[in-house]
């Protein structure tokens, strides 16, 4: 008998098909099954959600932050060690030992570099794609998109306001429609605000090769955030995910997105408090700044390690109201992967 091309499991077959079709660029590229990225997260994305994400068939990405070189070589060691799927590392280009971090990463064949937290310097460039390392940069616009392809980069993330951590003004939905259809010499990933398998789809369909997800992963069985902080993550909704507020111009705030709490409240009363000394003559302009910015040091780790979830750093996207349990990272990806198949099973009639 012929096969029944319109049964459920060849309809499902199909969809699978197309799926694998729409993100083919971003898996050959990242190596991996599924073009989905395990977004670096600072604390959180170390080697036990990294090598989750991969061995689910994602591409995990570890998180330097402000480690050193030889905390990053051990982090890099324990991930390889926990699986044998391709997995990236995350530098923040700010970081004052950024060669020897991304020497620590091609000395180990890491083989997809990603530096974050501003245009990177073309030393840092060239040092990258000369070690053989793939190069994914953030395109914060298409102008920067474009100079960052002349530039060398090898791969894009368009990353919107609606993520957790550091933002910028612009969400994602705008800033796919302003980047993806101009940007055709390498893949383009999406993150911000993505939840759902239908939403990754939606990006595929417009031009994006894969989507890098951060707060989901954030509350993950395998990851070593805190369990109050996970928990925080299952209660929150969208609208718990905000910017952090700039109270005075003369003292600009980086915008961070993460739940409200007790910590961000205070951080408004800290500002008010710093203008008044630099008001009243006690503090120079650029001594309130920095008193202003180190308000928030070492807050991210209160959180997600010290499980300090109201004095501490609850960086989360808006995607937080999609956490409504601790899942296995397995199950994410999988619901997520689902999802998508589903919809497209569902367009075939
Ligand atoms: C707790 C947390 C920490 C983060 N830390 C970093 C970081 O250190 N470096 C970075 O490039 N992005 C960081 N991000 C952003 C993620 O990599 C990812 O792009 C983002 O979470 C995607 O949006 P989503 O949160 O809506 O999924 C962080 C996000 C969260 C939630």
């Amino acid at each position: 008998m012929p096969p029944d091309i319109f049964s459920p499991d060849a309809r499902r077959a199909a969809a699978e098909a197309d799926l694998g079709r729409l993100w083919a660029r971003g898996t050959d590229f990242l190596g991996c099954r599924y073009a989905i990225l395990g977004g670096a997260m600072s604390w959180v994305s170390e080697r036990n959600l990294v090598a989750a994400i991969s061995n689910a068939g994602g591409f995990g990405v570890i998180a330097c932050g402000a480690m050193t070189p030889d905390l990053l070589a051990g982090e890099i060691e324990g991930t390889l060690a926990l699986t044998a799927k391709p997995f990236g590392v995350n530098l923040i280009t700010m970081h004052p030992q950024l060669d020897d971090l991304i020497r620590v990463c091609l000395e180990h064949k890491v083989g997809h570099i990603v530096l974050a937290g501003g245009i990177p310097p073309g030393g840092a460039v060239r040092a990258v794609k000369d070690g053989g390392a793939k190069l994914v940069a953030f395109a914060p616009a298409l102008v920067l998109a474009k100079r960052l392809v002349r530039s060398g980069a090898d791969a894009l993330v368009i990353e919107g306001s609606e993520a957790g951590g550091h933002i910028g003004p612009v969400s994602l939905t705008v800033l796919a429609q302003e980047i993806l259809p101009h940007i055709h010499d390498v893949p383009v990933f999406v993150a911000g605000g993505l939840g759902r398998g239908e939403a990754i789809l939606a990006n595929l369909e417009m031009g994006a090769s894969g989507a890098q997800l951060g707060t989901r992963f954030a509350a993950a069985a395998e990851s070593v955030a805190h369990p109050a902080f996970k928990q925080a993550f299952v209660r929150a909704n969208a609208r718990d995910a905000i910017p952090s507020i700039q109270l005075d111009e003369r003292f600009p705030v980086i915008p961070v997105r993460g739940l409200v709490n007790a910590g961000t409240k205070r951080f408004l009363e800290h500002q008010a408090e710093t203008a008044a000394r630099f008001q009243a003559g006690d503090l120079t302009k650029e001594a309130a700044q920095l008193v202003i910015e180190r308000f928030w040091a070492g807050a991210l780790r209160r959180a997600v390690i010290d499980g300090d979830v109201e004095q501490g750093s609850m960086m989360a996207g808006q995607s937080v109201g999609m956490v409504t349990s601790v899942q296995p990272t397995a199950e994410i990806v999988a619901e997520l992967v689902g999802q998508a198949v589903a919809a497209l099973v569902a367009r075939r009639g």
